[in-house]
């Protein structure tokens, strides 16, 4: 299999809020980048998204203008298939529907060299149910990135069932070679390890809220001066090994028993989206964005993934 040291021209399938994204971050690493997207005007709004971002960019002094400009001609926008045959590696993100992800990755796998690594960056479908669609499931992965990918470090590299040990360290080198933390999913369980974790903390926030332990903005407020800040630093495993493994046990054998553990989705959250609240998007969900509020609050939460980025990459050249 092509390694990741001789991976050169790397084809990104979906020009949305990833697939744009993803080309600065692979032409800002050195990558020679082709963006398809089966719709034209996709591609017009990455040019503009990527135009903003770049010049963004080269303001806060991350990129010179030089270094931009030559990132950005690093990058080319298609709707062709032709550039398949040319590619070294792919990632793919483009909708969560396994009937149009079976159809794009049914003819793309045959139309790209077989020696190459090929991947998705599905949010939680099942990486094994996609490869029944792949031809020579074994170069097919899952790489999983979090919005905004620019700012977020972690990529989680998955293994559906047919998914080789070889093209699987080959994504994580490729993930490496971006300045990302890569971390290995195995047995491709439902929603990953992220998606795992941020649903159980979603289920036990939404009980907390519908049973009046606290207010929506004050079970916020636990994560974010709590739980959120003590995580950027150190994990689950690790904040038991630092509270004392006696202690969660103590705590664990009552703790646990008292946690929500409803099935479905969490009646606070069903009925937001029953009453048509779907969040910035559309300017009403757990909170009010109508007006400005929405963009306002886009630029204070980068602002503050930029501030955490910052202090945890300190931290680490400290380490
Ligand atoms: N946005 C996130 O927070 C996030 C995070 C992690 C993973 N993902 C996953 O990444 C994928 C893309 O998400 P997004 O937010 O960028 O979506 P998006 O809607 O912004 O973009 C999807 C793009 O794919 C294009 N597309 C659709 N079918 C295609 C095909 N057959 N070939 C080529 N292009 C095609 C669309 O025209 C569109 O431009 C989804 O699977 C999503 O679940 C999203």
């Amino acid at each position: 299999m092509l390694q990741q040291k001789d991976i050169r021209k790397v084809l990104l399938a979906g020009a949305g809020v990833m697939g744009s994204s993803f080309a600065q971050i692979f032409a800002k690493h050195g990558y020679e980048v082709i963006l398809y997207d089966i719709a034209e005007r996709s591609l017009e709004k990455a040019r503009g998204v990527i135009s903003v971002n770049q010049e963004a960019e080269v303001a806060s002094g991350e990129l010179t203008a030089e270094e931009s400009a030559a990132l950005v001609e690093r990058i080319t926008m298609t709707t062709s298939k032709e550039y398949f045959s040319q590619a070294d590696f792919v990632l793919e993100s483009t909708v969560e529907n396994m009937e149009l992800r079976h159809a794009f990755w049914r003819e793309a796998s045959e139309l790209v060299r077989p020696e190459i690594v090929i991947c998705t960056n599905t949010s939680g479908m099942s990486i094994t149910e996609i490869a029944k669609a792949v031809k020579n499931p074994a170069r097919f992965t899952g790489m999983h990135w979090v919005n905004p990918p620019h700012l977020i470090p972690l990529v989680e590299v998955i293994a559906g069932e047919k998914s080789s040990e070889e093209a699987l360290q080959i994504v994580y080198d490729v993930a490496l070679s971006l300045e990302q933390k890569p971390v290995r999913v195995y047995k491709d369980p439902t929603g990953f390890i992220l998606n795992r974790l941020q649903y159980a903390i979603v289920r036990e926030a939404c009980h907390c809220v519908e049973e009046g332990y606290a207010s929506l903005e004050d079970v916020d407020n636990v994560v974010r001066y709590g739980l959120g800040m003590r995580y950027a630093v150190v994990g689950p495993f690790e904040t038991m090994d630092f509270g004392g493994i006696d202690i969660f046990n103590h705590v664990g054998s009552y703790m646990f028993d008292s946690l929500c553990n409803d099935g479905g989705v969490p009646p606070i959250l069903k009925r937001a989206y029953e009453e048509g609240k779907y969040g910035l998007k559309n300017g009403k969900g757990f909170y009010d964005y109508s007006g400005d509020k929405a963009e306002k609050a886009f630029l204070h939460r980068d602002q503050g993934f930029i501030a955490v980025a910052h202090a945890l990459k300190a931290l680490e050249k400290s380490e």
